[in-house]
């Protein structure tokens, strides 16, 4: 079965981190957020996947080369202008090697989700659906655009956000597509899934079924959901064949330095070669690769990119700071402050900030 990975996105939302690396390649859990997502579709039985970029496509084959490494085969398909998620799908179609009436299964690649893949695509089958959505339910929909379904769990609507919605059901970013209807989306422009193609399929009257899950789900769109994430997969809450060492409380990567001293716990990160000094304390937050924070600092629900310099008793509450920035002492920020790569904020310029700096 052939499988499709959607990671061309510019991930606004979660600049500055997303200036340096796409956002499918940021590290949660110290692997990048494709990682966990091969690994799963590969333990669900897929062998091979086709990843459509757009955004900084070439560090994706730098790092999944052919997929051998991970159990799978990886081809790439590069869009010349960023084509939205229905656009992307439709460039890939020359590459599928699924028959007409078969399914293909697409992932959006910036979902950690604990879906059962195989239970997926049995339900499109059974169904003869032409596509199959995996849903999930949300606490408060308002926020979201929802995914009604009829009792036979036929998809009535998509309809955008409202103050009232129907149902707390959303559209969760997996899909099955029987491989024919790709080739009816057009080719060659911007389309949106969301926004045109599922719409036009229930004008249509083409058979569009919903799959409510309830297993762990989260989109790693924003900042907050970025360390919550992470943590989540540090603490176990959503297991993953792809973490790289022992976790519990905290994720400590090889030729990192932390003193012995330093208190780091709520399910941190701390990256490759990063370090950590004496009496700081790193709670529920992430930092990358050669991060280092300096004696007696306060990171919590934070990311601090690869190579950034946070000064000693620097305190970082709720914020994200780009790679190689450089936090000098005396520093407070916190409530969604976003520093940008290679930015240096001189000593106490920042008592408490939610700006960009
Ligand atoms: P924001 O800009 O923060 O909304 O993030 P995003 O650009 O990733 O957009 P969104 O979260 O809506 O994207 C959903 C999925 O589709 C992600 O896995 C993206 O990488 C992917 N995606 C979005 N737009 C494109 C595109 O034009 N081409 C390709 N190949 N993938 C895309």
């Amino acid at each position: 079965m052939d499988a499709v990975m959607l990671v061309g996105g510019q991930g606004t939302r979660l600049r500055p981190l997303t200036m340096s690396a796409p956002k499918p390649m940021l590290p949660v859990a110290g692997v990048p957020v494709t990682a966990h997502m091969l690994a799963r579709a590969r333990d669900a039985g897929i062998t091979r996947v086709v990843l459509a970029t757009s955004y900084r496509a070439e560090v994706f084959e730098e790092h999944f080369g052919d997929g051998s490494g991970h159990g799978l085969e990886l081809e790439y398909v590069t869009e010349t202008e960023p084509l939205g998620t229905g656009g992307a799908i439709r460039n890939v179609a020359s590459r599928l090697r699924s028959g007409a009436d078969e399914p293909v299964v697409i992932f959006n690649g910036d979902i950690l989700s604990g879906l059962d893949i195989g239970a997926l695509v049995e339900r499109h089958i059974t169904a003869d659906a032409a596509v199959t959505l995996h849903l999930t339910r949300v606490e408060d929909p308002r926020a979201f655009g929802v995914v009604p379904t009829d009792p036979a769990g036929r998809v009535t609507a998509f309809l955008e956000k409202t103050p009232d919605p129907p149902t707390n059901l959303i559209n969760a970013g997996c899909y099955v597509f029987r491989r024919s209807l790709i080739d009816t989306i057009p080719a060659g422009r911007p389309v949106s899934v969301e926004r045109e193609t599922f719409p036009s399929l229930l004008a249509a009257g083409v058979p569009v079924v919903g799959y409510p899950d309830d297993t762990y789900w989260l989109d790693l769109g924003t900042p907050a959901a970025f360390v919550l994430g992470s943590r989540d997969l540090v603490t176990g809450r959503m297991p993953s064949s792809a973490l790289p060492g022992p976790v519990g409380d905290r994720l400590v990567l090889p030729g990192s330095t932390v003193a012995t001293d330093a208190k780091i716990g709520g399910g941190s990160t701390i990256g490759a070669g990063a370090s950590v000094g004496t009496g700081a304390r790193i709670d529920g937050s992430v930092l990358f690769d050669r991060a280092s924070v300096g004696a007696g600092a306060y990171v919590r629900d934070s990311v601090v990119g690869r190579e950034a310099v946070i000064g000693n008793g620097v305190v970082l509450e709720n914020v994200v700071i780009g790679d190689g920035a450089v936090i000098e002492p005396g520093n407070e920020l916190r409530a969604g402050a976003r520093v940008f790569p290679g930015a240096v904020l001189g000593a106490g310029a920042v008592r408490f900030s939610s700006d960009r700096a």
